[in-house]
């Protein structure tokens, strides 16, 4: 079967407690190639952007917020079923509820700062690498 690719997002707080390396690390051991990554501010218009679907709920002010509160790191990710197998390393999207051995159960307890992103199907990957890797 053909590779996957998704959008993995390192969030600003995972950066901030220098965990992006342990965070590609895990990546890249489970047989995910790094394709692409740069690290950059994400701005308000971005982030809304990018964050479309949530935009009536009522954390997407605080959604905003944090995401553009310091530098991410953004990989495209390849590979089998990349899509999937990123979601399955990172766990719940509550780091509470998360299990141990997962990025979120292993490095988190809030929900808002939750460490990284993956994109939730391939049809939003397609969408977001677009967003974040035009023209790469
Ligand atoms: P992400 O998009 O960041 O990878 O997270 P996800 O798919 O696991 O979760 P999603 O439903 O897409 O939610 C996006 C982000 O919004 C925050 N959130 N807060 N307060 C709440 O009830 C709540 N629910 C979601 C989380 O930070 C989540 O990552
Ligand atoms: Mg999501």
């Amino acid at each position: 079967m053909a590779d996957q690719s998704t959008l993995l997002i390192v969030k600003p707080d995972a950066v901030r407690r220098g965990l992006t390396g342990e965070i590609l690390s895990r990546v890249e051991r489970k047989g995910l190639r790094l394709e692409s990554l740069r690290m950059m501010r994400i701005d308000r218009d971005l982030a809304e952007r990018h964050y479309a679907e949530h935009r009536e709920k009522p954390f997407f002010g605080e959604l905003v917020e944090f995401i553009t509160s310091g530098d991410v790191v953004l990989v495209k990710v390849t590979g089998r079923e990349a899509v999937p197998v990123l979601r399955s390393l990172m766990g719940a999207t509550d780091p509470a509820a998360s299990p141990p051995g997962t990025i979120r159960g292993d490095f988190g307890i809030l929900i808002t700062e939750n460490l990284v992103h993956g994109s939730d199907s391939p049809e939003s990957a397609a969408r977001e690498l677009a967003l974040f890797f035009e023209g790469q």
